[in-house]
């Protein structure tokens, strides 16, 4: 693979960011096999839960489709946790952030409040 000559930014030419340019739209066309590379990788769960993060996914996806939601919000709700192992705190803002932009506001809206939802949901029991 071709490399940019520089080793500081500032001294990058035309060709060098160029080449940088192709190398990013090639790994943003591929962001969406990463992410199910990676949802497929999540074959674990948090201590306490029955089933694993992917089967969860799983789940949620399906009731999501067997709810007659729109193919978007399927998507989106089959990778709503997948921000789970690197910011447990605020995993669906994660998520949120991935799907941003590629779905609409409504979509992205619901997904980025799911922390709150299940904050509201856990505190009642
Ligand atoms: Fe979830």
């Amino acid at each position: 693979m071709k490399k940019v000559n520089f080793t500081e930014m500032k001294n990058g030419t035309k060709e060098d960011y160029q080449l940088l340019e192709k190398y990013e739209k090639d790994f943003e066309r591929q962001t969406a096999d990463r992410i199910l590379k990676y949802l497929a990788s999540q074959t674990s769960t948090l201590e306490g839960y029955q089933i694993t993060r992917l089967e969860h996914s799983l789940q949620a996806a399906t009731r999501a489709y067997k709810n007659g939601e729109s193919e978007e919000m399927v998507v989106a709700t089959l990778i709503h946790d997948i921000g789970d192992d690197l910011a447990p705190m605020n995993h669906s803002q994660y998520a949120a952030s991935i799907l941003r932009p590629y779905v609409s506001e409504k979509t992205y809206e619901t997904i980025l409040e799911l922390t709150i939802l299940l904050l509201i949901y856990c505190t009642k029991h």
